[in-house]
């Protein structure tokens, strides 16, 4: 059975901007929780990996390269991104905060994003990692499936279409696995998740922003933990 959607409840400090990391292994629910995020805060998620496969779609040597490499399992190179990410915090509707879904995912990523930052006179508010245990993962992933049309997202068990194989949002009716969701790809993601990118959890530790959320729990849950540090965040900032 669906699970009930958590409404994440605005209030007045909510319009203190905030610069919000979501870390996490793949199948944490970054993309579940930044979905809910942007809407109830109104400031964009900058999903690295929706981009790349925007891009891999393309019919040119970059795209071929970007959906081989998403294909096995190995990261896109820090060069690649990081262009991709400045270009992208630079438009309009990140002038009043953000939330990364997927970047940084190496400790190079994470200094060129405070450099990004800082020649703007800004910085990074928090970084949420959602801790989860491997079978989680396992059992998420697998189950994940998405329209073809619409590229929707859903999973079998913890969040199906309304309607039987009718997607919610366009009203599309095959469904596909994202390629990079095959079992085998999921123990590359893993491993490279924790090779490349849990290194840079220290380096957030010792700024003082990196929390941890048990992301093993219900969404509802998770998402209201979200919210309730973002407001701590946000109140403290307006304090200031
Ligand atoms: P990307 O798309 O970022 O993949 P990922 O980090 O592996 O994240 P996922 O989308 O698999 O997981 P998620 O945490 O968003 O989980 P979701 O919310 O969907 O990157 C793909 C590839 O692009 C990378 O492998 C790499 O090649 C490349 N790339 C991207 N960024 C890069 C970078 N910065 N540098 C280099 N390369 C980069 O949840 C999963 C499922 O679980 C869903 O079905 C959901 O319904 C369910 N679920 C979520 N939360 C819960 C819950 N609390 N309880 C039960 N079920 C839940």
């Amino acid at each position: 059975m669906a699970e009930a959607q958590p409404s994440i409840v605005k209030d007045a400090a909510t319009d203190v901007p905030i610069r919000l990391v979501l870390f996490g292994p793949p199948g944490a629910g970054k993309g579940t929780q930044a979905c809910k995020l942007q809407e109830a805060y109104n400031i964009p998620q900058l999903s690295t990996g929706d981009m790349l496969r925007a891009a891999a779609k393309a019919d040119t040597l970059l795209g071929q390269e970007l959906s081989a490499t998403m294909k096995a399992g190995k990261l896109v190179s820090d060069a690649t991104m990081i262009a991709m990410i400045a270009e992208r915090i630079d438009q309009l509707d990140c002038a009043n905060g953000f939330i990364l879904d997927g970047f940084p995912r190496t400790p190079e990523q994470a200094s060129a994003l405070d450099s990004m930052l800082q020649d703007r006179g800004e910085a990074l508010d928090l970084v949420i990692e959602l801790k989860v245990s491997e079978e989680s993962v396992v059992e998420r992933i697998s189950g994940r499936y998405q329209c073809g049309n619409c590229l929707a997202s859903y999973h079998k068990t913890f969040c199906p279409t309304k309607a039987e194989n009718v997607c919610d949002r366009c009203g599309h009716t095959s469904f596909t696995q994202r390629d990079d969701d095959k079992p085998e790809t999921v123990r590359a993601r893993l491993a490279s998740y924790r090779r490349n990118t849990a290194p840079v959890l220290p380096y957030y530790d010792q700024k003082g922003i990196l929390i941890t959320i048990d992301g093993d729990q219900s969404v509802a849950t998770v998402a209201s933990t979200i919210s309730s540090t973002i407001t701590e965040k946000q109140v403290a900032s307006a304090a200031v």
